[in-house]
């Protein structure tokens, strides 16, 4: 038996998915690169905004066409985001769904597929079953892996932490097994993932107590092999003395902070329950650039949230101008069920978000060309990830990507590259 599988949403569900594969591979189960040859298609959801659930519903309609007209056999599956959220109710929208699961229930995935074959399959129980490493994929140079689920932070527009359930962390001792057994099979590079890795807190098996995120980062610096740890996400009202140091003073430890301010204005932050200020915020931020000087600092940025007006918005600007990201994930605000900003009135027209939204891509767009351009004529440290058509294809450290050019073997490898052009926003050089 074939399957197919589809992901969207954040790397938390691309490391979900690849538990999937993992899962059904064990059970004989072969993956098809193409949805057309697969038995069983599955498709792994995201809820975060409107656009990323009609992304998938129209993807579903064109699974569910062919289904109907032209191969009755075939089984369609939704995991994921979506599901936890809608549960029942899509298997009544959508007759030609076989199973419907949701974001706990992953660990049972295969046992659920064989059901499916049956019979029609919704699974949405909170159990919190213990997530079965993923293998590594062939060729991988880097990977995500998840160290902790859920959200207890409950910005006031998100939907995750009701999608996700509560945190909780892996163990270190499970963490660092995964680390191991990635870089046994040739990786180089890990990404330590959580919806907000500064409340990671890890009970050790081995000694019975409670490691938080600088000490598993001191833990995985540790792994011999291993070149580069990367993690994500910060949230700025957590993060901590302690972690700055980690970055600064362990050598694995990229110079890369990821630190969502989502908006510049002290009101907007409030109604969105962020728990800092811009000041804070700008604080922060002196305070890291002070310790770790070649750091680069990314965000995400929410525009049009209810109440945003001209001045709010202004005031995210000035921000993006005084902190210069080195680049920025920039959404328009979209009205999630369950979430307290649900209540609120979506106020900020669609023709206004998307003003705002290209007034920021624009500007966000000169800061970073101009951030990149000061590579240009140096030398960096790059780690090869994979061959792309123009070259091979790293990233710096600090997390910028280069193209190079040679026609050496040099997948996984460390190399000195000499930028010599900032092509949008790629940077491209030569390695001697
Ligand atoms: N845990 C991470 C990110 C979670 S979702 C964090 O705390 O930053 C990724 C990004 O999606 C968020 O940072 C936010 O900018 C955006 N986002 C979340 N909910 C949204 C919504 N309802 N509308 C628009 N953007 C949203
Ligand atoms: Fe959502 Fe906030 Fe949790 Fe991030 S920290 S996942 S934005 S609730
Ligand atoms: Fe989306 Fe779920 Fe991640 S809602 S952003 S896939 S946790």
């Amino acid at each position: 038996m074939r399957f197919y599988i589809e992901t969207y949403g954040c790397q938390m569900n691309q490391y979900d998915s690849r538990v999937v594969s993992s899962l059904l591979e064990r059970e004989g189960w072969e993956k098809v690169d193409e949805w057309k040859e697969a038995d069983f298609i599955l498709v792994n959801t995201c809820a975060v905004r409107q656009h990323a659930e009609d992304r998938v519903f129209s993807r579903l309609g064109i699974w569910g066409k062919y289904k109907r007209e032209k191969k009755p056999s075939l089984k369609i599956g939704i995991l994921g985001c979506i599901s936890q959220k809608e549960g029942e109710n899509l298997i009544h929208r959508f007759p030609y769904l076989d199973l419907v699961a949701g974001t706990f229930v992953i660990p049972k995935i295969s046992q659920l597929v064989k059901e499916a074959l049956e019979h029609r399959v919704v699974a949405l129980e909170e159990e919190l079953l213990e997530i079965p490493p993923p293998e590594i994929e062939e060729d991988a140079v880097t990977t995500f892996i998840s160290v902790m689920r859920g959200c207890n932070n409950f910005c006031s527009y998100c939907i995750v932490p009701y999608v996700r359930g509560r945190e909780r962390s892996r163990s270190p001792e499970s963490v660092i097994e995964e680390v191991k057994k990635a870089v046994s099979k040739g990786v180089k590079e890990v990404v330590l993932l959580g919806q907000n890795v500064n409340s990671y807190r890890g009970f050790s098996v081995r000694d019975g107590r409670c490691v938080d995120f600088p000490e598993l980062l001191k833990l995985v610096n540790k792994v011999e092999g291993l070149y580069r740890i990367r993690f994500a996400t910060s949230h700025p009202k957590d993060l901590s003395d302690e972690l700055i140091k980690a970055v600064k003073e362990l050598d694995k430890v990229c110079e890369h902070i990821h630190l969502p301010i989502q908006s510049g204005s002290n009101r907007i932050l409030q109604l969105m329950n962020r728990k800092y200020t811009r000041e804070d915020y700008l604080r922060l931020v002196e305070k890291i650039r002070k310790e770790i000087p070649e750091v680069s600092i990314t965000t995400d940025i929410i525009v049009g949230f209810p109440g945003e007006g001209e001045k709010e918005f202004m005031e995210t600007v000035s921000l993006v101008k005084e902190v210069e990201f080195d680049a920025a994930y920039i959404f328009k605000y979209s009205p999630r069920p369950f979430t307290s900003a649900y209540s609120l009135k979506d106020d900020v027209s669609k023709e206004e978000k998307e003003r705002r939204l290209n007034y920021l891509l624009q500007l966000q767009k000169s800061i970073s060309k101009k951030k990149n351009d000061i590579y240009v004529g140096k030398e960096v440290e790059v780690l090869v990830e994979k061959r792309e058509r123009e070259g091979w294809f790293g990233r710096t450290r600090n997390h910028k990507s280069v193209i190079i050019s040679s026609s050496l073997p040099l997948l996984g490898k460390l190399v000195k590259v000499r930028i010599v052009r900032n092509r949008k926003g790629i940077l491209e050089g030569y390695f001697r």
